[in-house]
């Protein structure tokens, strides 16, 4: 598959860099900005996210305190309480559902870094490679007993289809991802039937959530929940170009898709305009178990060049542009707005 061309990876890696930064989707406004139309919803959110942190136990008091404190953009969070204004205001379940789905978010990570051996996440190593793959694993567990804990009203007890949803969606998402690289499948429809498990369902019933605790007698579930899900495609396809972003930007490893055989989209959308006699060679190079970091950088550099990242940043836009529409069901007020702003972010 490789050239035999020598490169000048320094200048490769800034080429890399300056093409997944100039994305359409780095402009516009930024969460931060988003957050203050909320500020004080979130600030009572994150009063009782934080009371979550509580533990007598050391090891799990030190998981705690470490993961509930890092940076999370809470982009689950957000939109249940950006929905629910928009539906018609926050109640008291609105805020418990809120922590219910950032909670069940950072256990998916917590497995998620053990599944994709990934040792750094929003800048700093994760939980695995602080405390071992063990340990990692009884904390997400922890914390989707904990979600359970917040429930005690008529209300909450209501969304429990929900969250049994999302608890089973997610590890078939996982479990699917495994039998697509075990097969070598590498069909588009196999992607997006992962997607949708892993991230499209948390995202779908966060909005779902927000809408369903709203403080209004009219039922905008259905279509906040499509909104969700619609989000959560862009989301993910986002996050899978961002695999190829310098480390700073991403707060994760460069390149660990890669690494970890995993055939995402941008890399299926690359794959498709080769040339046949190249193209076996590049299926059989995200295949191959040990790849050294010279090998995946020069990999992302051809993707880069190749110009397909543009069709799979099409589909964001495409996704994006669905969820705006599915919006317009929702009563039309400002929180509306800021939703439309988010998908733009
Ligand atoms: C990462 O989610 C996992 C995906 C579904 C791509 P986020 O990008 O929302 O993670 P944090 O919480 O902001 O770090
Ligand atoms: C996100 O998939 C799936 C989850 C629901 C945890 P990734 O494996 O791409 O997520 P990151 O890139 O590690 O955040
Ligand atoms: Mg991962
Ligand atoms: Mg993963
Ligand atoms: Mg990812």
């Amino acid at each position: 598959y490789f050239s035999k061309t020598k490169k000048n990876y320094g200048f490769s890696i800034f080429f890399v860099y300056l093409h997944v930064k100039t994305f359409s989707f780095f402009k516009g406004m930024e969460i931060k900005d988003i957050a203050k139309f909320i500020e004080n919803e979130l600030n009572t959110f994150e009063k009782m996210y934080q009371e979550c942190k509580e533990s007598d136990i050391a090891t799990l008091s030190d998981i705690l305190s470490y993961s509930l404190s890092q940076k999370s953009k809470k982009i689950r969070p957000l939109i249940t309480l950006l929905v629910a204004k928009a539906c018609g205001g926050v109640s008291d379940s609105t805020f418990r559902s809120a922590i219910i789905v950032e909670l069940l978010h950072t256990a998916s990570l917590a497995h998620d870094d053990v599944l994709d051996n990934s040792d750094l996440r929003r800048n700093q190593p994760t939980i695995n490679a602080c405390w071992g793959n063990n340990a990692a694993i009884l904390y997400g567990d922890y914390l989707f007993g904990k979600s359970l804990q917040l429930i005690h009203t008529k209300e909450d007890f209501e969304l429990l289809p929900i969250y049994s949803k999302i608890a089973r969606e997610l590890p078939m998402g996982e479990l699917l991802q495994k039998d697509i690289l075990e097969k070598g499948d590498i069909s588009r429809q196999s992607y997006f039937n992962v997607i949708d498990f892993k991230t499209s369902s948390l995202l779908g019933a966060s909005a779902y959530i927000g809408a369903k605790t709203a403080q209004t007698d009219k039922d905008y579930t259905l279509y906040a929940e499509e909104f969700g899900r619609l989000l959560g495609r862009a989301f993910q396809i986002k996050d899978d170009i961002l695999d190829f972003a310098i480390s700073q930007t991403s707060g994760k490893k460069f390149g660990n898709d890669i690494k970890e055989c995993k055939f995402t989209l941008p890399i299926l959308d690359y794959i498709e305009q080769l040339e046949k006699s190249v193209k076996l060679n590049a299926i059989n190079f995200v295949k191959q178990k040990d790849k050294s970091d010279e090998e995946v950088l020069k990999f992302v550099m051809d993707i880069a060049e190749s110009g397909s990242l543009k069709k799979t940043e099409e589909q964001v836009k495409y996704y994006s542009n669905k969820a705006k529409e599915i919006l317009k069901h929702l009563p039309e007020n400002q929180y509306r707005e800021v939703l439309e702003q988010l998908v733009e972010t």
